[in-house]
């Protein structure tokens, strides 16, 4: 089978080479398409694979029909809100992700951005510490579990909601679950957003929201941008001049956004998963879901059943 590894943004090259020396044994041939220029590139290059790579990479529908052979797409990653994933489902392709195999590396990103911000970008000023402040987890997945463990670390006090996990789960985990979003706002100084970019989640961070956060809260998002309404979000940040948001995805107002010095962040390019261990973890599990779709038929991973 001819298997595509498309990445806009690319795999570290040990990763890169681990994920073609396992479809390779297992007789596939490798094709490899980084950093490409636009969709068009992307179409180009999957007239004839059977299998494709991604990471967040945007598999709509003119991909899905440039590719008549294409029978499996595996995102090396946990979000899939860049694949239609019903039209792939229509046109009988298995979408797979590989959930938790990043997880860590966005987790530890969480606290490499929150210390930069307590200690007020590193100006020189007198910040202040994590120890001791209270940190909301939204949604208590892979990375929210991975942040609930950094955090106790940090001696934080830790509290999370999720609204499809159990709170007995949550506290099993040595964490405070609370009863609702809007709780988990208004108990702590901190909160950290892990939910996936749906529907349902789209534009859920608010106004309202936020603004129940105490003086001086800190909201950080490495999860997604299509989960914050930026318009509100910006007109909070006006009216309240002690909040900070923080992001390692770029919101589509980051001009408007850098009005805030001092109180606003965001990385240059997404972050959180570009580590060599996470690139690695989640290409690798990528490659052997591929393999084990087209040895056995298996679809353990599939999302789109
Ligand atoms: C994910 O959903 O796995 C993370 O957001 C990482 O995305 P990336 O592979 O595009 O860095």
């Amino acid at each position: 089978m001819k298997v595509l590894v498309a990445t806009v943004k690319p795999f570290a090259p040990a990763a890169l080479e681990g994920i073609k020396k396992e479809l390779q044994a297992a007789g596939h041939e490798v094709v490899v398409l980084e950093k490409y220029a636009d969709q068009a590139a992307l179409q180009a290059a999957v007239k004839d694979v059977d299998a494709m790579i991604v990471r967040s990479d945007k598999i709509d529908r003119d991909v899905i029909n440039a590719a008549p052979q294409l029978k499996i797409v595996v995102r090396a990653g946990a979000g899939y809100d860049s694949i239609d994933t019903a039209y792939a489902k229509e046109k009988n392709i298995v979408v797979e992700n590989t959930p938790g195999q990043n997880a860590n590396a966005v987790a530890e990103l969480v606290f490499g951005l929150l210390v930069y911000t307590v200690r007020n970008f590193y100006n020189g000023k007198a910040g202040t510490e994590l120890k001791g402040k209270k940190l909301g987890i939204l949604a208590f997945g892979n990375v929210g579990r991975n942040v609930a463990r950094i955090a106790k670390g940090f001696g934080m006090d830790v509290y999370a909601f999720d609204a499809y996990c159990p709170a007995n789960v949550i506290e099993e985990a040595g964490v405070h679950a609370v009863k609702s979003q809007d709780d988990l706002f208004k108990t702590c100084d901190i909160v950290s957003l892990h939910i996936p970019a749906t529907p349902e989640t789209k534009e859920s961070i608010n106004y309202k929201t936020v603004n129940q956060l105490e003086k001086g809260g800190i909201l950080i998002n490495t999860a997604r941008k299509e989960v914050i309404n930026e318009p509100e979000l910006i007109k909070l940040l006006q009216d309240r001049p002690d909040l900070k948001y923080i992001t390692d995805i770029k919101p589509d107002a980051d001009a408007e956004f850098k009005q805030f010095e001092g109180r606003y962040f965001s990385t240059p390019k997404k972050m959180g998963a570009q580590t060599a261990e996470a690139n690695t973890n989640a290409g690798m599990a990528a490659a052997r879901q591929i393999n084990a779709f087209f040895k056995d038929g298996c679809t353990k991973f599939q999302v789109n059943k």
